[in-house]
């Protein structure tokens, strides 16, 4: 398998975080969690992934920031996010970064995470994490 991380940004409720942490288990993805990074390197990546909760419509900033960052020259980029709304789709927005970045056909993954107010409770489930298992072997695989 190609090297490959994912740089993730979780807040208190860390399910994106647990998700990660649980659907990696068997394969192996550097996790980079971005509030303890400074300066970061990726050259030694060929795939290179971000995670995020959704907060008010919008994966947190630092993400977008790497986005526009990041050198992509070889490399494939993918992306993942929780959230807690089954029926709202959150996706768009950072397809257009990626789109600014002349990268497109991004492939990405939306899971449910629950929050502190009762929606989508139990979320990342077993169920999740084997989806987002799969996602990153087809993905990191090809
Ligand atoms: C401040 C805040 C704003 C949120 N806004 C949204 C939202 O706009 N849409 C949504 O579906 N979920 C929203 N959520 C729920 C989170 O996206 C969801 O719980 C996610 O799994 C959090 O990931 P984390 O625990 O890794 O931070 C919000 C949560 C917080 C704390």
């Amino acid at each position: 398998m190609k090297k490959s991380c994912i740089f993730y940004f979780s807040s208190d409720t860390k399910n994106t975080e647990k998700l990660l942490l649980n659907a990696t288990n068997n394969l192996v993805v550097d996790l980079i969690d971005v509030k303890g990074v400074k300066e970061y390197r990726v050259s030694d990546y060929e795939n290179i992934g971000f995670a995020s909760g959704i907060y008010d419509d919008r994966v947190d900033a630092s993400i977008e920031k790497l986005i526009s960052e990041i050198d992509f020259t070889n490399k494939k980029p993918f992306f993942i996010y929780t959230c807690c709304f089954e029926d709202v789709d959150y996706h768009e927005h950072l397809l257009e970064c990626f789109s600014k970045r002349n990268l497109s056909k991004v492939p990405y993954i939306k899971i449910l995470g629950d929050d502190l107010e009762g929606n989508a409770t139990g979320h990342p489930d077993k169920e999740d994490f084997l989806r987002l298992e799969n996602f990153l072997i087809e993905t990191l695989g090809e």
